[in-house]
């Protein structure tokens, strides 16, 4: 039987990195996602990726991609030696650093999975070898990514450090988001940048104990922010988080460009999202008709953009 699954895209309002550590983050999933296909194969693997994807995403992204197949087969106990399978992906989220797609691959290989060998795992089950897909290929993530490519909506997200369950809980909105998300052409491997971080957090610790102090102060005012549909404090909060994600050297020349444009011509607060050092930054409009000058703006620096809106019920 054909199995078939789907997995969100996402992009993370505030946290990234700092969820690395434990520390709390805000994330939603998007409405563009993944779609999987398992089926009985000739011989090991045939893998055929027909997602769209910004140039060189793919190239950039072969070995981490191949790194989380092996894993999520390790982890599920498959031997595609033993059982051949074919994987096809395809969807309408367009890959690109930031928009969640190997969590997306992830979770929707495993739902695939699940409805191809008859398993009737839960939604627990299928984020838990997501998250093992994203070890596979990223390192030491925080869970975050595929926790929203698996479950939908927007949360609130919290790693255990310890090990034990993470601390996810759905944010009620109280006003949906109207978000630009522009793309600086750039692709990054999760991994490198978390890697990158982690030295800089041990050659620094205290910088970084301030960093993750003011942080933890602006994720606590972000929720009531969010919950009552105060957006004029949740940008002022997002360009507070930006600054602390330049100081943990996650910014770059392209995103900057993309930020001091989208605040120039209207948008309320503007961030990088995901892995950062490029990919994709998000910017909050104060509404709908404000949404295409903020586009264009962006557009006419020659960086392509993508409207949305999260939180919607
Ligand atoms: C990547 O989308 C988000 C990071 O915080 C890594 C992670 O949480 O695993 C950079």
């Amino acid at each position: 039987m054909t199995g078939k699954g789907i997995g969100y895209g996402k992009t993370i309002l505030f946290g990234e990195h700092f969820v690395v550590y434990g520390l709390p983050g805000i994330a939603s999933a998007i409405g563009d996602y993944t779609v999987a296909e398992v089926e009985d194969g000739n011989d090991g693997l045939t893998f055929v990726d027909n997602r769209s994807a910004i140039e060189g995403y793919k190239e950039t992204k072969k070995e981490e991609i191949s790194r989380q197949l092996d894993a999520i087969f390790n982890f599920m106990k498959i031997d595609v030696n033993v059982t051949p399978l074919k994987i096809s992906l395809s969807g309408n989220l367009e890959c690109a650093s930031g928009i969640g797609a190997s969590a997306a691959l992830a979770s929707s290989i495993a739902r695939a999975l699940d409805e191809h060998f008859d398993l009737g795992l839960s939604n627990d089950q299928i984020n838990e070898i997501a998250f093992e897909g994203e070890r596979g290929g990223s390192g030491s993530p925080s869970g975050i990514d595929n926790t929203c490519s698996t479950y939908g909506g927007m949360i609130t997200f919290e790693k255990n450090i310890t090990g034990g369950p993470n601390k996810i809980q759905l944010l009620d909105v109280a006003k949906p988001l109207e978000i630009i998300m522009a793309n600086t052409g750039i692709t990054q491997e999760t991994k490198v940048v978390v890697a990158d971080v982690k030295t800089e957090k041990e050659k620094h610790p205290e910088l970084y104990e301030r960093i993750f102090t003011e942080y933890r102060r602006i994720f606590t005012e972000a929720v009531p922010a969010i919950k009552h549909g105060d957006v004029q404090k949740i940008g002022k909060l997002m360009d507070e988080n930006q600054k602390l994600l330049r100081e943990i050297t996650v910014s770059c020349p392209e995103v900057e460009k993309i930020i001091t444009t989208a605040k120039s011509s209207g948008a309320l607060g503007a961030k990088l999202t995901g892995t950062g050092r490029g990919g994709l930054v998000i910017c909050l409009s104060p509404e709908r008709h404000a949404t295409d000058k903020i586009a264009n703006a962006i557009e006419h620096e020659g960086f392509k953009t993508s409207k949305t809106v999260i939180g919607k019920k």
